[in-house]
Protein backbone atom coordinates (compact mmCIF):
# COMPACT_ATOMS: atom_id res chain seq x y z
CA UNK A 1 0.00 0.00 0.00
CA UNK A 2 1.33 3.46 -1.16
CA UNK A 3 1.30 5.50 2.23
CA UNK A 4 0.73 9.16 0.45
CA UNK A 5 1.76 10.91 3.59
CA UNK A 6 5.56 9.69 3.06
CA UNK A 7 4.95 12.10 -0.21
CA UNK A 8 3.78 14.80 2.18
CA UNK A 9 0.23 15.03 0.81
CA UNK A 10 -1.77 15.54 3.73
CA UNK A 11 -5.57 16.96 4.24
CA UNK A 12 -6.12 19.96 2.32
CA UNK A 13 -4.81 20.65 -1.20
CA UNK A 14 -1.60 19.77 -2.35
CA UNK A 15 -0.75 21.64 -5.99
CA UNK A 16 1.39 19.10 -7.75
CA UNK A 17 2.29 18.95 -11.65
CA UNK A 18 -0.10 15.97 -13.78
CA UNK A 19 1.24 14.66 -16.29
CA UNK A 20 -1.28 12.25 -18.49
CA UNK A 21 -1.13 10.65 -22.26
CA UNK A 22 -3.19 10.61 -25.30
CA UNK A 23 -4.48 7.25 -26.18
CA UNK A 24 -2.29 7.94 -29.12
CA UNK A 25 0.73 8.26 -26.69
CA UNK A 26 0.85 11.88 -26.56
CA UNK A 27 2.02 12.84 -23.06
CA UNK A 28 0.63 16.34 -21.01
CA UNK A 29 2.20 17.74 -18.03
CA UNK A 30 -0.10 20.37 -16.18
CA UNK A 31 -1.09 21.59 -12.33
CA UNK A 32 -3.18 20.16 -10.78
CA UNK A 33 -4.82 20.20 -6.94
CA UNK A 34 -4.69 17.06 -4.92
CA UNK A 35 -7.56 16.86 -2.74
CA UNK A 36 -7.46 15.07 0.15
CA UNK A 37 -10.45 14.18 2.38
CA UNK A 38 -11.24 11.42 4.96
CA UNK A 39 -8.10 9.92 3.45
CA UNK A 40 -9.61 10.15 0.08
CA UNK A 41 -8.20 11.74 -2.60
CA UNK A 42 -9.54 13.37 -5.47
CA UNK A 43 -8.68 15.99 -8.32
CA UNK A 44 -11.54 18.57 -9.76
CA UNK A 45 -11.17 19.40 -13.37
CA UNK A 46 -12.11 21.52 -15.67
CA UNK A 47 -12.26 20.74 -19.43
CA UNK A 48 -8.91 20.53 -20.27
CA UNK A 49 -6.15 18.08 -22.09
CA UNK A 50 -5.53 16.50 -18.65
CA UNK A 51 -9.52 15.43 -18.46
CA UNK A 52 -9.58 14.18 -22.34
CA UNK A 53 -6.99 12.35 -21.71
CA UNK A 54 -7.81 11.05 -18.29
CA UNK A 55 -11.01 10.25 -20.12
CA UNK A 56 -9.10 8.41 -22.83
CA UNK A 57 -6.67 6.16 -20.43
CA UNK A 58 -8.34 6.27 -16.49
CA UNK A 59 -4.45 7.12 -15.66
CA UNK A 60 -2.61 10.04 -14.52
CA UNK A 61 0.30 10.91 -12.50
CA UNK A 62 0.78 13.61 -10.04
CA UNK A 63 4.65 14.65 -10.04
CA UNK A 64 5.57 16.26 -6.74
CA UNK A 65 7.82 19.33 -8.25
CA UNK A 66 9.61 22.43 -6.35
CA UNK A 67 10.51 24.35 -9.75
CA UNK A 68 8.63 27.77 -10.09
CA UNK A 69 9.19 27.48 -14.03
CA UNK A 70 8.16 24.07 -14.52
CA UNK A 71 4.90 25.48 -12.88
CA UNK A 72 4.25 28.35 -15.00
CA UNK A 73 5.48 26.11 -18.15
CA UNK A 74 3.04 23.34 -17.38
CA UNK A 75 -0.13 25.43 -16.94
CA UNK A 76 -0.04 27.99 -19.65
CA UNK A 77 1.85 26.25 -22.41
CA UNK A 78 3.28 22.56 -23.32
CA UNK A 79 6.60 21.60 -21.72
CA UNK A 80 9.24 20.03 -23.19
CA UNK A 81 9.21 16.28 -24.71
CA UNK A 82 12.66 15.89 -23.01
CA UNK A 83 11.57 17.03 -19.50
CA UNK A 84 9.33 13.67 -19.26
CA UNK A 85 10.58 9.93 -18.49
CA UNK A 86 8.54 6.75 -18.78
CA UNK A 87 7.79 4.40 -16.55
CA UNK A 88 5.98 1.05 -17.40
CA UNK A 89 4.85 3.71 -21.02
CA UNK A 90 3.74 6.28 -18.78
CA UNK A 91 5.35 10.03 -18.50
CA UNK A 92 6.15 11.25 -15.03
CA UNK A 93 8.46 14.07 -14.91
CA UNK A 94 12.03 13.83 -14.76
CA UNK A 95 12.68 16.68 -12.39
CA UNK A 96 9.83 15.38 -10.11
CA UNK A 97 10.85 15.28 -6.14
CA UNK A 98 8.49 12.30 -6.32
CA UNK A 99 5.96 10.46 -8.94
CA UNK A 100 2.49 8.52 -8.17
CA UNK A 101 0.96 7.03 -11.09
CA UNK A 102 -3.16 6.76 -10.20
CA UNK A 103 -5.49 4.03 -11.72
CA UNK A 104 -8.70 7.70 -11.99
CA UNK A 105 -12.32 7.02 -11.21
CA UNK A 106 -14.10 10.15 -13.26
CA UNK A 107 -17.44 11.65 -11.96
CA UNK A 108 -17.86 13.49 -15.07
CA UNK A 109 -19.57 16.90 -14.60
CA UNK A 110 -21.07 19.78 -16.79
CA UNK A 111 -17.81 22.12 -16.44
CA UNK A 112 -15.68 20.34 -13.93
CA UNK A 113 -15.28 16.23 -13.40
CA UNK A 114 -14.64 14.91 -9.99
CA UNK A 115 -11.77 12.21 -10.35
CA UNK A 116 -10.69 10.14 -7.65
CA UNK A 117 -7.14 9.17 -7.50
CA UNK A 118 -6.41 5.32 -6.92
CA UNK A 119 -2.25 4.90 -6.03
CA UNK A 120 -0.84 2.50 -8.04
CA UNK A 121 2.91 2.72 -8.18
CA UNK A 122 4.92 5.52 -6.41
CA UNK A 123 8.38 6.96 -6.35
CA UNK A 124 10.51 9.13 -4.19
CA UNK A 125 13.36 10.68 -6.42
CA UNK A 126 14.88 13.32 -3.87
CA UNK A 127 14.05 14.21 -0.25
CA UNK A 128 15.34 18.01 0.46
CA UNK A 129 14.70 20.00 3.20
CA UNK A 130 13.17 23.86 2.05
CA UNK A 131 12.07 27.00 3.97
CA UNK A 132 8.85 28.53 2.75
CA UNK A 133 10.15 31.05 -0.18
CA UNK A 134 7.39 33.74 -0.36
CA UNK A 135 8.37 34.62 -3.26
CA UNK A 136 7.62 30.79 -4.35
CA UNK A 137 4.84 30.84 -3.66
CA UNK A 138 3.68 33.84 -4.75
CA UNK A 139 4.41 32.15 -8.17
CA UNK A 140 2.50 29.37 -7.84
CA UNK A 141 -0.75 31.63 -6.57
CA UNK A 142 0.10 34.05 -9.84
CA UNK A 143 0.08 30.68 -12.07
CA UNK A 144 -3.33 30.22 -11.16
CA UNK A 145 -4.53 33.63 -12.12
CA UNK A 146 -2.72 33.25 -15.26
CA UNK A 147 -5.07 30.56 -16.14
CA UNK A 148 -8.12 32.27 -15.37
CA UNK A 149 -7.00 35.14 -17.51
CA UNK A 150 -5.96 33.75 -20.62
CA UNK A 151 -9.37 32.06 -20.66
CA UNK A 152 -11.35 34.93 -19.19
CA UNK A 153 -9.19 38.23 -20.16
CA UNK A 154 -10.24 40.00 -17.06
CA UNK A 155 -8.49 42.99 -15.97
CA UNK A 156 -8.79 41.57 -12.29
CA UNK A 157 -6.72 38.47 -12.88
CA UNK A 158 -3.70 40.89 -14.05
CA UNK A 159 -4.09 42.84 -11.23
CA UNK A 160 -3.32 40.27 -9.02
CA UNK A 161 -0.76 38.81 -11.54
CA UNK A 162 1.05 42.75 -11.10
CA UNK A 163 0.89 42.02 -6.96
CA UNK A 164 2.05 38.60 -6.39
CA UNK A 165 4.75 40.27 -9.41
CA UNK A 166 6.02 42.53 -6.22
CA UNK A 167 6.32 39.70 -4.30
CA UNK A 168 8.41 38.21 -6.05
CA UNK A 169 10.57 40.60 -7.16
CA UNK A 170 11.04 41.39 -3.51
CA UNK A 171 11.33 37.45 -1.77
CA UNK A 172 12.15 35.56 -4.78
CA UNK A 173 15.89 34.10 -6.23
CA UNK A 174 16.59 33.98 -9.48
CA UNK A 175 14.35 31.06 -10.33
CA UNK A 176 11.07 32.71 -9.24
CA UNK A 177 12.20 35.79 -11.15
CA UNK A 178 12.56 33.88 -14.36
CA UNK A 179 9.22 31.98 -13.87
CA UNK A 180 7.42 35.66 -13.25
CA UNK A 181 8.91 36.91 -16.71
CA UNK A 182 8.00 33.47 -18.40
CA UNK A 183 4.71 34.62 -17.18
CA UNK A 184 4.24 37.34 -18.34
CA UNK A 185 5.76 36.51 -21.59
CA UNK A 186 3.11 33.50 -22.16
CA UNK A 187 -0.33 35.50 -21.12
CA UNK A 188 0.60 38.48 -23.93
CA UNK A 189 1.16 36.01 -26.67
C1 LIG B 1 -1.13 25.95 -9.13
C2 LIG B 1 -2.20 25.61 -10.13
C3 LIG B 1 -3.19 24.70 -9.79
C4 LIG B 1 -4.18 24.33 -10.70
N1 LIG B 1 -5.14 23.44 -10.31
C5 LIG B 1 -6.08 23.04 -11.20
C6 LIG B 1 -7.06 22.08 -10.83
O1 LIG B 1 -7.09 21.57 -9.71
N2 LIG B 1 -7.99 21.71 -11.77
C7 LIG B 1 -7.98 22.25 -13.03
O2 LIG B 1 -8.84 21.87 -13.84
N3 LIG B 1 -7.06 23.17 -13.41
C8 LIG B 1 -6.12 23.58 -12.53
N4 LIG B 1 -5.18 24.52 -12.89
C9 LIG B 1 -5.22 25.07 -14.25
C10 LIG B 1 -4.62 24.13 -15.29
O3 LIG B 1 -3.32 23.74 -14.96
C11 LIG B 1 -4.59 24.87 -16.65
O4 LIG B 1 -5.90 25.14 -17.05
C12 LIG B 1 -3.83 24.13 -17.74
O5 LIG B 1 -3.64 25.02 -18.82
C13 LIG B 1 -4.51 22.88 -18.26
O6 LIG B 1 -3.66 22.34 -19.24
P1 LIG B 1 -3.99 21.15 -20.21
O7 LIG B 1 -5.08 21.62 -21.17
O8 LIG B 1 -2.69 20.87 -20.90
O9 LIG B 1 -4.47 20.00 -19.36
C14 LIG B 1 -4.19 24.91 -12.00
C15 LIG B 1 -3.19 25.82 -12.34
C16 LIG B 1 -2.20 26.18 -11.43
C17 LIG B 1 -1.14 27.15 -11.82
Amino acid sequence: MIDLEEFGIQEGISEVIFTSMSIEGTPNAAPVGLHMKNGRLFAMIYKSKTLDNIIETSKASANIVDDPVLFVQSALSDIEPREFDFVEGFPVLKRAMGWIIFDCRIKKGENISVVELLAVKSKILQRKIKPINRGSNAVIEAAVHATRYVVLKEQKYLDHIDHYNTIVQKCGGPGEKEAMKLLYDLIRL
